[in-house]
């Protein structure tokens, strides 16, 4: 059986390991800050084998020592803003977090793919990168199979057919400046811009931009986390089982997209390597432009992220594969912030 270990016990992270238990390719292994919390929500996840039918193997606690030679490291340890906190403070606080969670989570599975879920994703990403030295390849972000899923909902509920049928992809980075593909977008085949008046899908595009602050203003505390886990556990699949499927992931270009040096969604086949190849759409030159405004966005977050980040480190906006960067102590955060 593979392992799976999910760094942050919190509401993504339960979910993504419900998910991966009762699709039985994996044990789980979940890590807070706050062990009891991992290992209290384990133990509940296990004890819904004889329910739901699963076998699978969960544990957790706060010893990173249970991770070791894991297939797959997923990451969604952080914190989420709170009152008073600036963005800023968020993404020191939670690029510190990430970092050392990697760095500790490659020395005891250096040979696993890394998924990353934390946010601002695209930067935790590249950050994720830089801290392991892995090749690109081996370390994915999860942003677009969830911004596509929500715009495939909005599709198939204004169609009333099955979601299973509709088929839609949401490049760019994960916040405002992500790029739904509309001309992409499709009814088993048939082009939605056929079955749905451009209006109306502009709607669904814009609500799709909004969707995570949509499920946060209607819960008032926390945000989305069945469809983030379920994300998570689909590109988890996509690798463990060598499935080479389609997904919108945040990746590394070397060209692709007229793009590098820099984590932004695009289409990817995910497989046993992780990222197996970029797919290159053809693009108009307007939806070229937004994908390259998006990726600009990420790489002067990415290097504000590395400016917060202590001792100083080089304000490049991302590593190359020879050169990762080793770039904070380990820093725990106060898991009284966390939830
Ligand atoms: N990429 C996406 O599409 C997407 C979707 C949803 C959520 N997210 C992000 O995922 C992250 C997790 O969301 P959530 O709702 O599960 O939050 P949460 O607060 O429920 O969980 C975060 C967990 O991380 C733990 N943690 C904090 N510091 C840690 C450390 N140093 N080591 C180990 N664990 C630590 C906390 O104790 C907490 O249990 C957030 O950053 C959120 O914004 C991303």
């Amino acid at each position: 059986m593979f392992k799976v270990s999910i760094y942050g016990a919190g509401f993504v992270g339960a979910a993504a390991a419900q998910n991966l238990a009762l699709s039985q390719i994996a044990n789980v292994v979940l890590i807070d800050i706050d062990g009891g919390v991992a290992a209290g929500k384990s133990l509940d996840l296990l004890q819904t084998g004889p329910v739901l039918n699963h076998s699978a193997s969960l544990i957790g606690g706060a010893d990173y020592e249970a991770t070791r030679d894991s297939h797959i490291v997923v990451i969604t340890a952080g914190i989420a803003r709170k009152p008073g906190m600036t963005r800023e403070d968020l993404l020191r606080i939670n690029s510190t977090i990430v970092s050392s969670v990697a760095r500790e989570a490659y020395k005891l599975s250096p040979n696993a793919i890394f998924i990353v879920v934390t946010n601002p994703l695209d930067v935790m990403t590249s950050l994720v990168q830089m801290e392991t030295g892995l090749p690109s390849n081996q370390v994915i972000g999860m942003a677009g199979v969830l911004d596509s899923a929500r715009l495939e909902s909005f599709i198939a509920e204004y169609l009333q057919v099955s979601p299973l049928d509709v088929r839609a992809m949401v490049l760019g980075g994960h916040g405002d400046l992500m790029v739904p593909l509309p001309r992409h977008a499709s009814v088993k085949g048939v082009p939605v811009s056929e079955l749905i008046p451009a209006e109306e899908l502009n709607k669904m595009m814009q609500r799709t931009v909004n969707g995570g602050a949509e499920i946060v203003a209607l819960l008032k505390t926390g945000s989305a986390y069945f469809a983030p886990g379920a994300s998570v556990a689909a590109m988890v699949k996509s690798i463990l089982l060598d499935e080479r499927r389609l997904l919108p992931c945040s990746v590394k270009p070397h060209g692709e997209y007229g793009l590098s040096d820099v984590y932004v969604g695009l289409p990817c086949i995910i497989g046993k390597n992780g990222l197996e190849k970029i797919v290159q759409l053809q693009l108009t030159a307007e939806e070229q432009e937004a994908l390259r405004v998006s990726a600009e966005s990420i790489k002067t977050n990415t290097t504000q992220a590395l400016s917060l980040l202590k001792p100083p480190v080089p304000t490049t906006a991302a590593p190359t594969e020879e050169e990762p960067s080793k770039a904070a102590e380990p820093v725990k955060a106060d898991s009284g912030t966390a939830k």
